[in-house]
């Protein structure tokens, strides 16, 4: 009756002891215990089956160049652009197809098989939207990947911007980007929130900025964004993302802006170690960190969700594909260390993000893909302390990737782990 049963699983929503069962790549039953045989088992023993990580916020075409051409010396988002900005005319489609698909690699031993990708348009050539259009195709079995048509060098201020990112679309790029705060001025940076608004509306695509990346407090993009969702009809179509400015904002202006937020369904991606890395970097100290503002948003009905955004690029020399990392770093810096709060944290990098790429089957119920990742860890709390190893990842009901089982951990799973010697270690309580 199955082909499948994962036996013994711990769910996210804090469900023990499940067995799952998989039909023709699909879940087809979630309970608590499975009477029927399948050709395959998986004995879960007490571990966490989680749906698999979505990362809504990545740069594909920027990873793994640590060091071409040359190192980022300040480490700042601004150094970051001006070499990438170095990097990019020079760069060959067969380079960045190979970089791309390493990360893609990493990716799935992470259980990580969703990302969306801002893509650099820049660049009039685009042999960065050839190159990330033909890695979508290579790694559509095992992820699906969203382009997001990028103007990483403003829509307004590159000196082909616009037609640029004509062109990605027409290439077939899905999602319309902007960066509206790195315009010559504020004004250019809001008409291109409303032409790029209304570009997403006549294609009938989704939008996602990158928005108010920036301590000024007065960076107030997402305010335009939101109400240009509103008049253009793009409600839950819309992702702001970083939205750094927020940190910074005066708390009154705050309370009108979240509310209309919520009224035009934006989707927030946080982007937490990028954001920790990069903002207050003008400040002496005390020194913001610069993440929006996630729990207020959350507490306001907002859909939330943590990217990645780079792994050893111009901007980021650190960075695994490991999404838990990006939670662990989320929950630091929003202090959110609750058994609530984790959970929220976790729902930030999985169903969440799934929502704001607008994932179709995705989640543990019957009938969503039977894309699941087995960790070893026995919740939620402590995938998130441990991040630990992805024993198994399936996509569509096949095994695609497996990991051995760390060992010498202490407190692992919930219970003692054997230490170097054989010695039984029992935790002092
Ligand atoms: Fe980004």
């Amino acid at each position: 009756m199955f082909d499948l049963i994962i036996r013994n699983a711990n769910l996210p929503d804090g469900r023990k002891s499940i067995d799952i069962g998989i039909k023709a790549g699909r879940i087809a039953a979630v309970e608590r215990s499975i009477a029927a045989q399948a050709g395959e088992e998986i004995d879960a023993s007490g571990r966490l089956v989680s749906p698999p990580f979505v990362d809504p916020h990545f740069h594909l075409d920027a990873t793994l160049s640590l060091g071409k051409p040359r190192m980022n010396v300040s480490g700042t988002l601004l150094e970051g652009i001006a070499l990438w900005g170095e990097l990019r005319p020079i760069v060959t489609r067969e380079e960045l197809v190979e970089r791309a698909l390493r990360y893609c690699d990493l990716a799935v031993t992470q259980g990580l098989l969703h990302i969306r990708t801002h893509v650099d348009t820049s660049d009039p050539r685009l042999v960065t939207v050839e190159a990330m259009i033909e890695v979508r195709e290579k790694v559509a079995p095992y992820i699906d990947l969203q382009l997001v048509a990028f103007p990483q060098d403003g829509y307004y201020r590159a000196e082909a911007g616009i037609e640029a990112l004509g062109r990605a679309l027409d290439m077939g790029v899905d999602v319309v980007g902007g960066i509206p705060h790195f315009e010559r001025t504020m004004g250019e940076g809001t008409a291109s929130v409303e032409a790029l608004c209304r570009i997403a509306a006549d294609r009938g695509l989704p939008v996602d900025m990158h928005c108010d990346e920036t301590d000024d407090p007065l960076s107030r993009h997402i305010e335009t964004l939101a109400a240009q969702t509103i008049r253009f009809g793009l409600e839950g179509r819309v992702a702001g993302s970083h939205l750094t400015s927020m940190h910074s904002m005066d708390n009154y202006y705050v309370s009108k802006l979240i509310p209309l937020m919520a009224e035009a369904k934006i989707n927030v991606i946080a982007n937490p170690l990028i954001n920790i890395m990069l903002q207050g970097r003008h400040d002496t100290y005390p020194k913001r960190r610069g993440m929006t503002r996630v729990r207020e948003l959350m507490e306001a009905g907002l859909n939330v969700a943590f990217g990645h955004d780079c792994v050893m690029d111009p901007w980021y020399s650190m960075g695994s594909g490991d999404m838990l990392e990006v939670g662990h770093m989320a929950l630091h810096v929003a202090q959110m260390a609750g058994i609530e709060d984790k959970n929220r944290i976790f729902e930030a990098l999985t169903v969440n993000s799934a929502k704001t790429m607008g994932l179709e089957g995705y989640g543990m119920a019957a009938g969503c893909h039977a894309d699941l990742v087995v960790l070893q860890a026995a919740d939620v709390q402590e995938a998130l302390r441990l991040k630990p190893n992805r024993l198994v990842v399936l996509r569509r009901g096949k095994i695609i990737a497996r990991t051995a089982p760390r060992i010498g951990e202490l407190f692992l799973e919930g219970r003692p782990a054997t230490i170097d010697g054989g010695r039984d270690f029992v935790p002092a309580v």
